[in-house]
């Protein structure tokens, strides 16, 4: 009579440990851009290279051939750096640019990415249909808010990127590489429950997701434009 309380307590553990088992260790580039003093200054300069791509203001384009890179935290644009350059992330377009050669060494991704986080999000990413809330958030809920957080900003300490505010299209991209193995480096967790989901669920939870609101302090003015490049 005691063995199927002690199963069901037994598994409740393993389900709470689970996502912190599956932490990735950090690469050696990933550590080191963390563990430098990051110089704004320059930080700029390199955020030229990326302009042409995720645009002046860092807002990506919003039929998100391009993400969004401002708002995302310093932890998971440096681990997202270090995997494209690492070849954990099929990026052929933004490859030869993040190259040490063009780019520079871990210095010059912790000067970028305390530049990008200087800057303020998009008010108006592009946006999925706005279908069947109401099940989109149960299942955000239910299946990914202990990572991304029941709001979407992620967890910046446990490179848990922000979500929220991310166009749609980005967002379903990234959901179906997640699941089908492109993305290399994803979260293993999460790459387990993607794959039992039905595709019309992926993309009610992207559209969710675009729609959610990011805090209003993290959000440009409307017509906003980055006065560096101005
Ligand atoms: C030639 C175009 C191009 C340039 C230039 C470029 N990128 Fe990208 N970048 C992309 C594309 C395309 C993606 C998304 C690829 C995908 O869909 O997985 C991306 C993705 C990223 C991501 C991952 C975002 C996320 O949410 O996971 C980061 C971080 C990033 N770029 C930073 C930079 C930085 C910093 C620079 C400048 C040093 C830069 N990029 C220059 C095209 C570019
Ligand atoms: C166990 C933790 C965990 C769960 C659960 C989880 N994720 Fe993730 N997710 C992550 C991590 C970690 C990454 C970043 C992986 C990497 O470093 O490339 C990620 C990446 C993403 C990205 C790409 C973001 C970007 O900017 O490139 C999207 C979109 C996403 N998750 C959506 C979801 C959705 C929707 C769910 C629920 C079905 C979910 N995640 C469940 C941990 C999780």
């Amino acid at each position: 009579m005691i063995k199927p309380h002690f199963h069901l307590f037994f598994c409740g553990l393993i389900f709470i440990a689970s996502p912190l088992l599956a932490d990735a260790p950090l690469d050696d580039e990933l550590t080191k851009a963390m563990s430098l003093k990051p110089d704004i200054e320059n930080g700029k300069e390199v955020f030229k290279l990326c302009m042409a791509c995720h645009q002046a203001n860092g807002w990506g384009l919003e039929d998100g051939s391009f993400p969004q890179l401002s708002g995302q935290h310093r932890s998971v644009i440096i681990k997202q750096i270090a995997d494209i350059r690492a070849g954990n992330r099929d990026n052929p377009q933004m490859y030869p640019i993040a190259k040490e050669s063009v780019m520079g060494g871990p210095q010059a991704i912790s000067d970028v990415a305390a530049y990008i986080d200087t800057l303020p999000m998009d008010p108006t990413p592009g946006t999925g249909r706005g279908i069947n809330e109401e099940r989109a958030e149960k299942l955000f809920y239910r299946k990914c808010a202990e990572c991304h957080g029941a709001d979407g900003s992620g967890d910046a300490e446990r490179f848990f990127p922000r979500i929220h505010g991310q166009h749609y299209e980005y967002l379903l991209r990234q959901i179906k590489w997640i699941r089908n193995g492109k993305r290399r480096n994803a979260n293993p967790v999460m790459v387990k429950r993607v794959k039992k989901m039905k595709m019309e669920d992926l993309e009610l939870l992207a559209d969710y997701v675009s729609r959610m609101k990011p805090p209003a302090d993290l959000l440009a003015e409307p017509g906003w434009k980055n006065p560096d490049f101005q």
